[in-house]
């Protein structure tokens, strides 16, 4: 099973990935976190992508691409895999479909996660006093919300026209929201 969970930043992406690709018994695959990896390790993609991700905007689709396509042709995601934080715009998700349609294969489902604004920006200034994510920062945050408003939020009707959308209340306890997400996918 392809999966993709979509969402504003902070709105739980992650750790509702996390579970319910355990759940479903497929790879969890994040680009955030394998951009964030390769920042840290300083490689070429980590060094081209570190001031774009600071700033709050997106990385170049260019860069994107490539990822994606050693991400999909991996032996991990041969039968399914669980996608967060990608696609994020509408040419990687064109591309993302041509990768899978080459497998014979097609997204699923694409989980949506609804969160108010207010509760994200909580979240995320939570974190960034735990964590100090270095795009945990107001004006990055601000940047984020626009970005997703204006570039990820057209996937919604793009992936809704495949029928494949199912949107799931995303506050409330961890808990509550997975089970949400659970019955989501099977519906
Ligand atoms: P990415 O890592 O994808 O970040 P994001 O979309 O901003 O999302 P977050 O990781 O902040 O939040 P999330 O929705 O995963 O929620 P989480 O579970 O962490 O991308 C980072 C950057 O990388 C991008 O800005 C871009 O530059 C680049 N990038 C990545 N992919 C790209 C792509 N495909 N194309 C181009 N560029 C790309 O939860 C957030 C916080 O809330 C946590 O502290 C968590 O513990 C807490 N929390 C979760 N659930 C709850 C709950 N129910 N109640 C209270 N707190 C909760």
């Amino acid at each position: 099973m392809y999966l993709m969970i979509l969402g504003a930043p902070g709105s739980g992406k992650g750790t509702q990935g996390k579970l319910l690709a355990e759940f479903l018994k497929v790879p969890e695959v994040s680009t955030g976190e394998l951009l964030r990896a390769a920042v840290k390790q300083g490689t070429a993609l980590g060094k081209e992508a570190k001031k774009n991700m600071d700033r709050g905007e997106l990385v170049p689709d260019s860069v994107i691409v490539g990822l994606i396509k050693e991400i999909l042709d991996s032996k991990e995601a041969a039968r399914g895999v669980m996608m967060d934080g990608f696609p994020r715009t509408v040419a990687q998700a064109q591309a993302v479909d041509k990768l899978l349609a080459g497998k014979k294969a097609k997204v699923d489902r694409v989980v949506l996660l609804d969160v108010a604004e207010e509760e994200l920006v909580k979240r995320l200034l939570a974190r960034a006093a735990k964590e100090g994510r270095s795009d945990d920062n107001l004006e990055s945050i601000k940047t984020r919300l626009k970005v997703y408003h204006e570039q990820t939020q057209p996937l919604i009707s793009y992936y809704e026209k495949q029928g494949v959308v199912r949107r799931v209340p995303g506050m409330g306890s961890v808990d509550d929201i997975q089970k949400r997400a659970q019955a989501a996918v099977k519906a």
